[in-house]
C-alpha cells in the first residue's frame, strides 16, 4: 500500500504545488520510489510544473471522480519519473455535479484504491480552500503536509487549518494526522521570517519538519521549464532544501 499524503493549506500561494512536485521528484530521484501526484486543484499547477500540457488532456481527474474514466486511464507519466493524474479548469466546472454524487467525500479515496498497490507514495496537491475537493483529498490521505509561508497571514491561517482537520476527524470519522508543518518561502535576512518560524515551532512542536524551504528565484522559475528543482538547479539552495524534506518524509 502507498503512503498517502495530502499537501494542504487553505491559504493560496504558500508553496503547496511547489512542494508536491519537488517532493515527488525527489522521492523518485533519491530513493527510487514509485510516486503518483493527484492534482485535485483546478489550477493544475503541480501537473503543469512537471511539464504536462494541462490544456490538452484527453482524460483528467474530474472524469475519474465522475466515474466516467478509470484512474489508470487518467495517469500521465512525466520525464522526472513522477506519474500524475492531472486537472485543469474543467474540474472547477464540475464541482457542483460532483458535490451531488452519493458518497461525495469518498470519491477520491475510492479512485485511488484502484492504483494504490502500484505506488510507494501518492501525493495529493490540494486547492486553496476547504470545498469538496480539499475534503476528498483529506479523506483519501493518511497524513497532511502543511506548507506555511513566512507571513503574518500565514500564521493566522493555522487555526483554520486545525479546524478543518478537526471537522474531518470528528464529523467524517477519519483519523487524519499531521505529518508536519513546513516553513516555506523562508528568507533568513528578514525578521518576519524568523518570528513566524518561531511561532510555528511553538504551535506545531514535533509536528514540524526541520527543513525550511528558502525563497529562491530558481524555485519560482523551474515550473516554466517543466522541471523539478533537482533538474533545473541541482546544486542550489532550493534543491538542497527539498532533498532534505524528501529525507524527512522517507523517515516518517
Ligand atoms: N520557495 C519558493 N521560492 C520562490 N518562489 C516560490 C517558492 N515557493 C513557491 N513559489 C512561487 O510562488 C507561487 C505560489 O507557489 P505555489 O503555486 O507552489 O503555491 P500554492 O500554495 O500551491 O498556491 P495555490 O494555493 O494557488 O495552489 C508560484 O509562482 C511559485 O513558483
Ligand atoms: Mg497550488
Amino acid at each position: 500500500m502507498a503512503h498517502k499524503l495530502a499537501v494542504f493549506n487553505m491559504k493560496g500561494g504558500v508553496g503547496k504545488s511547489t512542494t508536491a512536485y519537488n517532493l515527488a521528484a525527489g522521492l523518485v530521484k533519491f530513493h527510487r520510489q514509485r510516486v503518483l501526484i493527484v492534482d485535485i486543484d483546478p489550477q493544475g499547477n503541480s501537473a503543469a510544473s512537471l511539464g504536462i500540457q494541462i490544456w490538452q488532456l484527453e482524460t483528467q481527474l474530474k472524469d475519474v471522480l465522475q466515474r466516467q474514466a478509470s484512474m489508470q486511464n487518467a495517469i500521465v507519466s512525466t520525464p522526472s519519473g513522477v506519474d500524475v493524474v492531472p486537472s485543469n479548469i474543467l474540474l472547477a466546472e464540475e464541482e457542483i455535479p460532483i458535490s451531488g454524487l452519493p458518497g461525495r467525500e469518498l470519491l477520491l479515496r475510492k479512485a485511488i484504491a484502484a492504483v494504490d498497490d502500484q505506488y510507494d507514495y501518492i501525493l495529493i496537491d490540494c486547492p486553496p480552500n476547504v470545498g469538496v475537493f480539499a475534503v476528498n483529498a483529506l479523506m483519501a490521505a493518511e497524513k497532511v503536509i502543511i506548507p506555511v509561508d513566512m507571513s503574518y497571514l500565514g500564521l493566522l491561517g493555522i487555526q483554520g487549518i486545525e479546524r478543518a482537520l478537526s471537522l474531518v476527524r470528528d464529523y467524517l470519522d477519519h483519523p487524519i494526522e499531521v505529518a508536519g508543518a513546513l516553513a516555506t518561502r523562508y528568507d533568513g535576512r528578514n525578521n518576519l521570517s524568523k518570528e513566524v518560524l518561531a511561532s510555528l515551532k511553538e504551535h506545531f512542536g514535533d509536528r514540524m519538519f526541520a527543513t525550511q524551504i528558502p525563497e529562491t528565484v530558481k524555485l519560482r522559475e523551474a515550473p516554466s521549464h517543466g522541471q523539478s528543482i533537482f533538474e533545473y538547479e541541482p546544486s542550489g539552495t532550493g534543491a538542497k532544501a527539498y532533498q532534505s524534506l524528501v529525507n524527512e518524509v522517507i523517515a516518517l
